[in-house]
């Protein structure tokens, strides 16, 4: 019995290893990050998106999350437990930095 638990458990271990890729994980944290996802606000590759636009005095003003293509691994995550005026903070793990970053840097287009 203990024995088959062991077998079992292995077979996850090495499941979650080969059919997730690094940048699958990673782009699965970019859509839903325990909180917003980076999505909806830098886009779907990371090159940035209108968030919102409003009028004021009679002129638009649009509000923007920056591109985050070239963004350094340090940056990156600094960007997620700084207090900014408009993005949210995060609590993400390393690895899971780690995973988004790789997913930025190698996204497709
Ligand atoms: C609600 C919109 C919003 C969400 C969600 C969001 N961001 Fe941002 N992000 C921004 C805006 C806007 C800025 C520019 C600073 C500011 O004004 O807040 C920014 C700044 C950054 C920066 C710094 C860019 C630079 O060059 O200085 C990085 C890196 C970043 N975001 C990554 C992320 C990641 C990764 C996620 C998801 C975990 C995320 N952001 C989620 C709106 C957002």
């Amino acid at each position: 019995m203990k024995r088959w638990f062991l077998v079992l458990a292995s077979t996850f271990l090495f499941a979650e290893d080969s059919f997730i890729t690094q940048y699958e994980y990673g782009e699965m944290l970019y859509k839903n990050p325990r909180g917003i996802g980076c999505i909806h606000c830098h886009g779907k590759h990371g090159e940035g998106a209108r968030i919102a636009s409003y009028k004021e005095d009679g002129k638009t003003i649009v509000l923007r999350g920056p591109d985050i293509r070239k963004v350094s691994k340090e940056k990156l995550k600094r960007s997620l437990v700084k207090r900014y005026r408009v993005m949210p903070t995060y609590f993400l793990t390393d690895s899971e930095i780690g995973a988004l970053y790789y997913f930025l840097v190698n996204r497709e287009p």
